[in-house]
């Protein structure tokens, strides 16, 4: 990381510090004692306030031994800690004591060299890191349901867990995006007896998808006042469990409809997966893990039915199987479970799903864990705390709420195509002859639905605005997309090439070291965004980083004109410059992680 080396001085010179400062201490302890430098390193942290510098130690823990009052501890250390600097060959840090800490700022023109060094050189490079080589790391997401729509229900998982798969990608981790389509149970029952009443072969013609789905609706309403409908369904849910080739055929032919019309929306959004299973491969797969679960003691009846008692008066028993003999969802979740462990081994597993399904992922993994504490497994073989149930918010979509089986649900490639056409009259009042238009447009549409589902915590909710998430101001996907184009055109305008060889000290400026040490903590945003499971942690640094580089963009001087980037000075043009192409390539990294694409012009 750009601040590693600046870390390595800090912890050093600290370290030497304590140990000139308590040497009675220090003799006692010797190197075992807390003045070792790599144990200081451990503790050296970001300040909260950025006004207190770069790197911030604190020093609580040491007050017991050394038996002083914190403020003299910190005056103290400190000034030792500046004389050692100031003797080193090239003294780019600083140390201030503050309440409980030793605050460290480094030079501006050490962090620019090193900065702008990287990211020129490094150009799409930058950012990455080594710190997952040799993991795996399994990303789940997206997985709609077969016969249903893919709604903006099924948004946010696809957006972000695609977003996660890039960004594990930068970190060095090997990653399989794995799409996990609804394609069985109950539900084929009635869309098998809805086709047979009232489907008819152009079902399938046209929108099949909404075809389907009218008929699924219509099942519902028809079954408020037949009971006999849902006796039928299970009927002919059973009879597809048991091979009937008649149902497995219009089974089949459901499935390819809805993989058609998923295809097509994760072209448009650019989505990518390495591995799609749906829940049907697991039909084979679930008998074993009965099985298993049963021999573990872990099973017992209630009313007919095969379940697992989870002893936590939070959660109901896990349901295996039905008093029919019928497999459910969670059963099909825990054959998964398994079978991924076993083929992968992975360093971790994601399922990126809406949180109302919290219950369902804390049965499953609680049942995994019942298994293999039962089964004596050890350590190393134990999937328990490496899986984990990545939740997200609900998407609201203004007075609409959604549900499949009334019917009033959102398409997403009806918002999709929206958003594109509203990109289009917007780009139309702007710059109306760009080349590339209609590709522009896809950019920017796409990028616009995909950053607002990015632009909350992931915990939270998203309210789903045409006015706020087109916008190219304010906080949006378009408007960091128009902040890239316009990196790129300065580019163009200034026409040679740029070089990291500058002169550093011409970037002094608070505007020019507020996007320095922005840019510096690019790397910081993307661990962050990994440790959370939130590329939200992304979205949020682009926009800041935009802010930093428009208020310098922007910034006048002395005589209150703008200062132009591109002047008649080539010295300050050049190192300027340096610094526009290092945002640039931070802000078109930063947008593709996030599952963007970022114009050129717009
Ligand atoms: N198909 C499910 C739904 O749309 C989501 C599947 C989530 N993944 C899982 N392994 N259960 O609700």
């Amino acid at each position: 990381m750009i601040l590693d080396k600046f870390k390595e001085q800090f912890a050093i010179t600290v370290a030497t510090a304590f140990q000139q400062c308590y040497p009675e201490i220090y003799r006692t302890v010797g190197d075992n004692g807390p003045f070792h430098s790599p144990d200081v390193l451990k503790g050296i942290e970001r300040p909260k306030d950025p006004k207190m510098g770069s790197l911030a130690f604190p020093i609580f823990k040491f007050l017991p031994i050394l038996k002083s009052k914190p403020n003299e501890v910190t005056a103290s250390v400190a000034a030792r800690a500046n004389i050692i600097l100031s003797a080193s060959a090239s003294p780019e840090l600083a140390v201030t004591p503050a309440s409980g800490y030793l605050n460290a700022s480094i030079e501006l023109t050490a962090v620019a060299r090193e900065t702008i060094g990287q990211a020129v050189t490094m150009q799409d490079k930058f950012g990455q890191s080594t710190v997952g080589n040799g993991k795996l790391n399994l990303v789940e997401y997206s997985s709609p349901n077969i016969a249903k729509p893919f709604g903006v229900g099924h948004l946010r998982t696809t957006i972000i867990g695609n977003s996660l798969r890039r960004i594990y990608k930068k970190l060095g981790y090997e990653v399989i995006g794995i799409n996990y389509p609804g394609d069985w149970g109950t539900q084929f029952g009635k869309m098998i007896v809805a086709f047979r009443r009232w489907g008819s072969e152009s079902t399938f013609q046209g929108e099949a998808v909404k075809n389907l789905l009218d008929l699924y609706v219509k099942f519902h309403a028809e079954a408020e006042t037949d009971k006999s409908l849902d006796d039928e369904a299970r009927v002919a849910f059973k009879k597809l469990e048991d091979g009937d080739p008649e149902a497995t055929k219009l089974w089949e032919r459901m499935k390819e409809v809805s993989f058609e019309e998923w295809s097509r929306v994760y072209g448009i959004l650019g989505v990518e997966f390495d591995l799609v299973y749906g829940e049907s491969f697991l039909n084979d797969k679930m008998e074993a893990v009965i099985e298993r679960l049963q021999k573990d003691g872990l099973t017992s009846t209630s009313r007919g039915a095969l379940v697992v008692d989870l002893n936590d008066p939070q959660l109901p028993p896990a349901l295996l199987k039905k008093q029919d003999g019928a497999t459910l969802y969670i059963t099909r979740d825990l054959a998964g479970l398994i079978w991924r462990w076993e083929k992968y081994h992975f360093n971790e597993s994601l399922y990126v799903v809406g949180v109302s399904q919290s219950d369902h992922f804390k049965q499953a993994l609680k049942v995994i864990d019942m298994m293999e504490q039962a089964e004596n497994l050890p350590a190393e073989s134990r999937m328990t705390g490496r899986v984990k149930h990545v939740d997200f918010g609900w998407v609201k979509f203004g007075e609409k709420t959604m549900s499949t089986r009334q019917g009033n649900i959102i398409f997403l490639e009806d918002v999709i195509n929206q958003a594109i056409d509203l990109a289009k009259q917007k780009i139309r009042e702007k710059n109306p002859n760009l080349a590339n238009f209609d590709d522009v447009a896809q950019m920017i549409g796409v990028g616009a639905v995909i950053f607002s589902q990015l632009s909350v915590r992931r915990q939270k909710d998203v309210n789903f605005d045409w006015d706020e998430v087109l916008s190219f101001e304010g906080e949006t996907g378009p408007y960091l997309q128009y902040t890239h184009a316009r990196l790129c055109s300065l580019e163009r305008m200034y026409g040679k090439p740029i070089t990291a060889q500058i002169d550093h000290s011409l970037l002094n400026h608070d505007e020019e070291r507020l996007v320095i040490e922005t840019i510096a903590e690019f790397e910081e945003a993307i661990q962050e965004a990994a440790r959370l499971y939130d590329p939200n942690c992304i979205s949020t640094y682009l926009l800041r980083l935009a802010s930093a580089f428009n208020k310098f963009y922007q910034r006048k001087d002395d005589s209150g004109r703008i200062d132009k980037i591109i002047s008649d000075d080539p010295d300050r043009s050049a190192a300027r410059m340096a610094l526009v192409q290092s945002v640039r390539i931070v802000m078109n990294e930063g947008l593709n992680l996030l599952g963007l694409r970022a114009p050129y012009e717009m």
